[in-house]
């Protein structure tokens, strides 16, 4: 397998889980404390080695590419006094990292998102990294496993985690039969199936590395019932070959951002261990 140096974001969903504030951002602007969900992402990316960020994007939001600008007028203005604590906090993208901004026009799901990379990715293996699932910076950086596992088996490979059963509708759910440590062969994998229908509860979590093979697929997958190209439904198509997908649960702390009670809960933790204002967060919390 190639190095792999791509990574596909998408950001062109419409966040409804988080309007009103997602009026005129997208919820990977969110931040936790200080920095927003697509900078931690981007951080976790560049780290695994990933030199191309392949943004799929809505055009009505232009918060993320603004995000990401160079800002020299800024830059300069806080040389110029001499600010350097805030200069560092201005440093988001190195320059020998592409960026690439592709909008997606409609927001048709997740697959569809992705397909929108075809031409940019190419004939190589890539990663694909949802912000919201935001992974907690602690060393472990969950795309470098990914990217390994990937490579160790020659293949796709997609992260999972077991959730409770309140949330099983709300993932892609894999079936992995007897599970012989953390990477195995996928056997069955459903987008979000009703408690009752799902084949165990392991749910797929934002970290992908996948063939080229999948944009193939994608062009032919069907529209869910709500209009939508599932990630998930094209990742079904895979498993026509045995050892051509594979899930590993990751070590790494998982928030899910993408809903309320997981971006507080992050925040918390977050906060909980910020330098300047963690003790006083604790104390805050035990006095409430
Ligand atoms: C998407 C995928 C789902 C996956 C989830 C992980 O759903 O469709 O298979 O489990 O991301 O966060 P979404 O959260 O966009 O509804």
């Amino acid at each position: 397998m190639k190095k792999i140096t791509k990574a596909v974001f998408p950001v062109g969903g419409m966040g409804t889980r988080f309007l009103p504030a997602t009026k005129s951002i997208p919820k990977e602007m969110l931040p936790i404390i200080d920095k927003p969900l697509i900078q931690y992402a981007v951080e976790e990316a560049i780290e695994a080695g990933i030199t191309t960020l392949i943004f799929i994007t809505s055009a009505s939001k232009h918060a993320i590419s603004d995000h990401f600008d160079p800002k020299p007028l800024l830059r300069e203005k806080f040389f110029k006094e001499g600010k350097q604590h805030l200069l560092d906090k201005l440093h988001t993208i190195p320059n020998e990292i592409t960026r690439v901004f592709v909008p997606q026009g409609e927001p048709l799901g997740l697959g569809h998102a992705v397909l929108q990379a075809k031409e940019i990715v190419g004939d190589e293996y890539f990663a694909v990294i949802l912000a919201d699932d935001f992974i907690k910076p602690n060393g472990n950086n969950a795309t470098s496993q990914l990217i390994k596992a990937a490579i160790e088996k020659n293949t796709s490979i997609i992260s999972v985690e077991q959730v409770d059963n309140e949330r099983v509708s709300q993932y892609g759910i894999v079936d992995i039969g007897e599970a012989v440590g953390s990477i195995n062969e996928i056997q069955t994998i459903v987008e979000k199936p009703k408690l009752a229908d799902a084949p165990s509860n392991l749910g797929v979590i934002g970290r992908y590395v996948l063939s080229p093979e999948i944009f193939d697929l994608l062009e032919t997958t069907q529209s869910d019932k709500g209009g939508e190209i599932q990630l998930t439904d094209a990742l079904a198509q895979l498993l026509h070959k045995p050892k051509n997908l594979y899930a590993a649960t990751l070590d790494a702390k998982r928030y899910d951002c993408g809903h309320k009670l997981g971006y507080v809960q992050a925040t918390i933790d977050c906060a909980l261990e910020d330098v300047q204002i963690g003790n006083k967060v604790s104390n805050f919390i035990k006095q409430l």
